[in-house]
């Protein structure tokens, strides 16, 4: 099958003719050739844009809610036909993927309700004759780079609000899931956004990236993956001083105390650890557990773990499905043998495993080591896979000087039914987002994003808003 790019509302192919192949990576059966756009195409969506900016912010808030609503709408009637396609081009399991069309949905859902609650403000000034106002304006042309983890909602997590506020947008997804992002810039269109509101190119991403930074007229980029390649947005943007969001590499901990529900912790590890097959970034890496209840936890979550059942996520009660590429394989597996060679124990899983015949070798078996020290890769590093390391802690200064010892600061999570430690460890706790007896956080009217090297700017809830909006102040003197 050959997809199109869409570029000022049409499809069209990449200038050079140009496609590469997008494969399903639980079999590596090719699904579809793709346009390897660049630098010249990046050019126009800019342009396309750019043009269609001034009479999209001008749209009554209404027409910009009601489109967005329609969208929200049109992705839900295709819940089936978008989870169908995800889980094929990520591997994520079917009932992983639906739950991501319904969050995707969410965003877009919730960023519609914003729209026209875009308040500005009067301040009282210090004199009778002038009155200080407060406008909040769209940024202008804005783009998305988003991540493979999350085909669709983080794409939607970003178009959303960048709609609702009345800029422009061009949307990057992964080399590895643009069939996604596709589809959902064809329900774009079906909704009514007039053209060039919403462009969306595949290729290079580092041709692409580039183009969007060397453009004066990009006044904002967003973008979702690693820490590293945030930190080279981050010089890039220096050029024009381009506005960046960056939710960038997480590295959860995931805290037990001796007085938490112990059935709700292990439901909230299994969702939090093995979700996307630990392929997200706010997956808990490092497991802390009070000394008291160790073994009882790794029982516990082996029993739990058992029950996962590993294959391609289109068959069904699948909850573990392969790995986007070799390239994940190799780092779980780097990871596992250096926890072994420093002490680490392995309780559960370790390698690769073959559901069945024809299948891709990515598929990874859910994985508990013991015995997690600081010395290890899995202790400093984002596995991004479905491995779960786990260490004893005394005490609860000593749980949480653990879990901060790490640059990365996105999401945390801790279980206990001391409501007086609740708020002490939350506060204590050096992240963006705290799971309090929770494995599941996220949500689309809630602010989601980290800090230090997981990066800055809030998506989610109405503080995404902000990174859409320019602040004027209009001083009036009467
Ligand atoms: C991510 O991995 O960045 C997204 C996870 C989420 O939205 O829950």
């Amino acid at each position: 099958m050959q997809t199109l790019n869409l570029l000022n509302g049409e499809w069209v192919a990449a200038e050079s003719g140009e496609t590469f192949t997008v494969t399903n990576p639980a079999t590596d059966e090719p699904l579809a050739d793709v346009p390897r756009c660049g630098a010249l195409e990046t050019t126009r969506a800019i342009a396309s844009a750019q043009r269609a900016y001034t009479p999209w912010r001008k749209e009554p808030a209404a027409t910009r809610e009601r489109l967005l609503r329609q969208l929200a709408e049109l992705m839900l009637r295709d819940r089936e036909k978008l989870a169908q396609l995800m889980t094929r081009e990520q591997g994520k399991p079917l009932a992983e993927a639906r739950g991501e069309i319904d969050y995707a949905a969410g965003f877009i859902d919730w960023a519609a309700g914003e729209a026209p609650r875009l308040y500005g403000e009067m301040i009282p000034a210090s004199s009778a004759d002038k009155r200080l106002l407060v406008l909040r304006q769209p940024v202008g042309v804005t783009a998305a780079i988003t991540p493979w983890n999350f085909p669709a909602a983080m794409i939607t997590r970003k178009l959303g609000p960048a709609l609702a506020a009345g800029c422009t947008m061009i949307i990057k997804p992964a080399r590895q899931t643009p069939l996604t992002a596709l589809a959902i810039g064809a329900l774009t269109l079906e909704a009514g956004f007039p053209p060039g509101v919403v462009n969306l190119l595949t290729g290079d991403s580092t041709t692409i990236t580039k183009a969007l930074f060397d453009n004066p007229l990009v006044r904002k980029v967003s973008f979702t993956g690693s820490t590293e390649i945030g930190q080279l947005l981050i010089r890039q943007s220096a050029q024009h001083v381009t506005r960046l969001s960056l939710e960038l590499g997480g590295h959860a901990p995931f805290i037990v105390f001796d007085d938490a529900d112990l059935e709700a912790a292990i439901t909230g590890a299994i969702t939090t650890k093995y979700r996307n097959m630990g392929q997200t970034c706010i997956c808990a890496n490092r497991f802390f557990i009070h000394h008291s209840i160790h073994d009882t936890f790794v029982e516990m979550l082996q029993q739990a773990v058992s029950t996962l059942k590993v294959g391609p996520g289109w068959e069904e009660g699948v909850r573990i499905g392969p790995l986007i590429d070799d390239t994940a394989v190799i780092k779980v597996k780097d990871h596992i043998q250096d926890a072994l060679n420093k002490g680490g124990k392995l309780c559960c899983g370790g390698s690769l495993v073959q559901p069945r015949d024809g299948l891709a070798r990515r598929f990874f078996a859910p994985t508990i080591i013991q015995n997690m020290n600081r010395e290890m890769l899995l202790f400093n590093e984002e596995t991004f896979g479905p491995v779960a390391p786990i260490q004893a802690f005394r005490t609860e200064e000593e749980a949480v000087a653990l879990a901060n010892a790490s640059p990365y600061g996105l999401a945390a999570y801790f279980y206990t039914r001391d409501a007086s430690r609740l708020m002490r460890v939350a506060e204590a706790l050096d992240y963006g987002i705290i799971g309090a007896n929770d494995g599941a956080p996220s949500t689309p009217q809630a602010p989601f994003g980290g800090i230090k090297a997981s990066g800055y700017g809030r998506e989610g809830g109405r503080y995404v808003m902000h990174e859409y909006t320019d602040i004027k102040y209009v001083s009036w003197k009467l």
